[in-house]
């Protein structure tokens, strides 16, 4: 990871980033609802006192009989003096929608007929709105008689109040606003920091006992129970741990197995070697006796090695798999027919039995390796005068191949271990039966590469038979 990014990659970077949010938005929705609250607020207010002055106004515009006669100095002075408090500008418009009186008098004489003034003649109703881009609230306001519960409109009168004030007040709220969410962003980003941190914590941890048992400063299973994750993390690297000691463990008693089985030859070798060594006038049938044990040891030394690098090259995973379509009939007809020579020696049958052609896709090396040890294990198990049968037989996804004898069976503890490399049943036995301890394991790394199983049954006395199962076609 680039140290670059290595920050805003982080999971206490996004923390910090999703509570800023959390923080910040809500307060720019609440300051603006409190802005646009106080506007509201303060433009209805303004109309509703403009509105008052307006009536008591209307009022004495009647009584001053003014929409005749537009010239009260009185009244004129006060519409001055209202305009000037609002800065605004009044007119006054009569029943032929003429102006009769303009604060500015610019418009005096002209007509007005816009559609607020023609409703309040018709309905006698004020109206008001404001126009927030330009600043000012605009009111019609009916100047009416009561005559027998009937209303008449005289005139109207026409504001306008600017709300500069009201606009310079938002700007201070929300330069505070501003200020003021600032500080928030500030505080959240630091508390965010803060709580990121403390939250990520565990995981901290984690890495550094990770780091600890990597380093070889600790060699037990970790344990950080302060989350659900960090226990969910921590127990699958406990068991990986556990996985990878097995395997040094069992790579390490493989060694030691190896050695010590490749020694045992040495040693026989050794002291066959020094007794005719130490011996002088040793008659020629002893050397050549003695010669012979040690050529039985060579081969013995030889074979093991060769077994040893079958497994390993083995082991080396499915990739130098060589499938091919095979026919299943004729590849155990040849391992039998391969066989027999040995088969014949101890007198035993050898019988195949195939249900059906079977074509599937194999490695042929490999598969006939696995099958040819099943049977010669069952040859060389075997009594005399025994019998061995092979089946062969398959559905539509497995071919299924059994290696059944009448052997002297394998004794219930140690079925378990026969596909161990270099378990043999009858340790005292080796000398009598050759072998490695290693077909077994051989068979069965073959058969797993296949993606296949194996199974065995076994009863002492009475005989042992190795079930194979193997698809038809091979997947990767
Ligand atoms: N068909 C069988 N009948 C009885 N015992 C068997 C049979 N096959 C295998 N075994 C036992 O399992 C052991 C392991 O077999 P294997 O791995 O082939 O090694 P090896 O044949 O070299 O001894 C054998 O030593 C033998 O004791
Ligand atoms: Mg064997």
């Amino acid at each position: 990871m680039k140290s670059r990014f290595r920050f805003i990659k982080s999971l206490r970077f996004r923390i910090m980033i999703i509570l800023v949010f959390i923080g910040i938005v809500p307060s720019v929705i609440v300051e603006k609802a409190i802005v646009n609250s106080y506007e509201d607020r303060a433009v209805s207010l303004r109309s509703f006192n403009v509105k008052n002055q307006c009536d008591i106004l209307s009022n004495q515009l009647l009584k001053e009989q003014y929409l005749q006669n537009p010239e009260s100095e009185a009244i004129n002075g006060e519409l001055s003096l209202l305009s000037n408090v609002y800065s605004g500008r009044i007119l006054i418009v009569d029943q032929d929608f003429r102006v009769i009186k303009d604060t500015y008098d610019i418009d005096r004489g002209k007509y007005m007929v816009s559609k607020e003034v023609v409703s309040c003649f018709r309905d006698g109703k004020e109206s008001s709105s404001y126009d927030r881009k330009n600043r000012y609230i605009e009111m019609t306001v009916p100047i009416h008689t009561e005559l027998d519960n009937e209303t008449q409109v005289e005139g109207v009168l026409l504001i306008s109040v600017s709300t500069e004030e009201i606009v310079a007040s938002i700007e201070i709220l929300e330069q505070k606003g501003l200020t003021i969410l600032l500080i928030i962003a500030v505080l959240v980003c630091g508390f965010g920091y803060i709580l990121a941190g403390i939250l990520m914590k565990p995981f901290a941890k984690v890495t550094k006992a990770i780091e600890d048992i990597t380093d070889g400063f600790q060699d037990e299973n970790i344990s950080v129970p302060d989350y659900t994750e960090t226990e969910l993390i921590t127990d699958a690297f406990n068991k990986m741990l556990g996985r990878v000691k097995s395997l040094d463990n069992s790579r390490q008693e493989f060694v030691s197995n190896v050695s010590h089985e490749l020694k045992t030859p040495l040693t026989s070798m050794k002291v066959l070697a020094d007794s005719l060594v130490g011996q002088e006038n040793v008659p020629i049938e002893l050397y050549q006796e003695f010669m012979q044990d040690i050529t039985d040891e060579i081969d013995r030394e030889n074979k093991i090695i060769t077994d040893l690098l079958t497994l390993v090259k083995l082991d080396k995973k499915a990739a130098n798999l060589n499938i091919d379509m095979v026919n299943i009939n004729d590849l155990l007809e040849l391992i039998l027919k391969r066989l027999r020579p040995i088969a014949a020696k101890k007198n035993i049958e050898l019988i195949l039995e195939s249900f059906r052609p079977v074509n599937a896709e194999i490695d042929e090396t490999k598969l006939t390796l696995a099958i040819s040890n099943l049977v010669e294990n069952a040859i060389k198990y075997n009594l005399e005068d025994g019998w061995v049968r092979v089946s062969l037989n398959a559905d539509h996804k497995y071919f299924y191949v059994t290696v059944a004898d009448s052997g002297k069976g394998i004794p219930e503890d140690s079925i378990d271990h026969i596909f161990e490399r270099f378990y043999r049943v009858d340790k005292s036995h080796s000398t009598e039966i050759d072998g490695t301890g290693l077909g077994l394991a051989i068979t069965r790394s073959a058969i797993m590469m296949h993606h296949g199983a194996i199974r065995v049954r076994s009863k002492e006395q009475e005989g042992t038979t190795f079930s194979v199962r193997i698809p038809l076609t091979y997947i990767v």
